[in-house]
């Protein structure tokens, strides 16, 4: 037997989540190996936001438990979960419009949170951080611009780079693409290819179109369980699939574009 299998980052086994009477998440096992990228689409109902919130501690399992980097997380409070490097962005924009691109950027690379540390000028080790992340999100053009000015996608790509400045081990983003025309969207699949590697991602997204551009393996959730799981191109040729998107005119649509 090889010894050397990779242990997975994230392993989610056997979750049970309900609400009320209602089971959002039935015995649900998910893993990612470090370093991976994973995509996890289904229709709207089939648990992906639960999944999450559950990863980050925000909702409690009533069975099953979730694992990261080999330890039982799901019993622990939303910011111990956060201290052991797991991120997520919300859809919903956390920059400070006043600041530059730049500027939010040096705040979201302060090694040391306290109200005061906003008063000390930032270390050269933080500049050059800084700099990377707008080198990473393709800023570095926009640096001075307040970010209030930004255009929607770069909003969402500055944002992404201030989540990625407390270095995560694990970064989950929930439709990260919302609101976005074609071209924002093929350049944050880009950055979402260029973080993988040195942080493990699950990205949710209903954009077909986006989901193929990021090229990676594919979870189905539907009704609180996995479907199936694989490349994109095997799962739109599954009738299966697609039948679970029929009832839904514009995802089908999606779907098949
Ligand atoms: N706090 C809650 N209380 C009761 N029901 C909930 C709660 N949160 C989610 N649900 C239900 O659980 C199911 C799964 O919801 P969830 O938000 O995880 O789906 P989703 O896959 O993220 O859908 P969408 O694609 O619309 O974002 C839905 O039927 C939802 O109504
Ligand atoms: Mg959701």
């Amino acid at each position: 037997m090889p010894s050397e299998r990779t242990e997975p980052l994230l392993d989610v086994r056997g979750v049970t989540v309900a609400f009320g009477g209602f089971k959002a998440l039935t015995n649900l096992s998910l893993q990612v190996p470090p370093g991976h990228l994973r995509v996890l689409i289904g229709p709207n109902g089939a648990g992906k936001s639960t999944l999450l919130d559950t990863i980050i501690g925000k909702v409690r399992p009533d069975s099953g438990e979730v694992r990261f980097a080999g330890r039982v997380i799901s019993r622990l409070p939303e910011h111990r979960v956060a201290g052991l490097g797991i991120c997520r962005k919300f859809q919903a924009p956390g920059v400070l419009e006043g600041l530059t691109a730049r500027e939010n950027l040096l705040l979201a690379a302060r090694r040391d949170k306290g109200v005061l540390s906003i008063l000390r000028p930032p270390t050269p080790a933080e500049q050059t951080r800084a700099d990377e992340l707008l080198d990473l999100t393709g800023l570095t053009g926009r640096a001075a611009i307040p970010a209030a000015a930004l255009a929607h996608g770069e909003k969402q790509w500055l944002e992404i780079g201030m989540v990625v400045a407390a270095d995560p081990r694990l970064l989950l983003l929930d439709e990260p693409t919302a609101g976005m025309t074609a071209q924002e969207t093929a350049q944050t699949a880009a950055l979402i290819q260029t973080m993988a590697g040195r942080h493990t991602v699950l990205v949710i997204d209903h954009d077909m179109h986006f989901v193929d551009l990021l090229n990676a393996p594919v979870t189905v959730l539907h009704q609180g369980q996995v479907f199936r799981e694989g490349d994109l191109a095997t799962l739109r040729a599954d009738p299966a699939v697609m039948e679970i998107y029929l009832g839904r005119p514009r995802e089908a649509a999606h779907a098949q574009a």
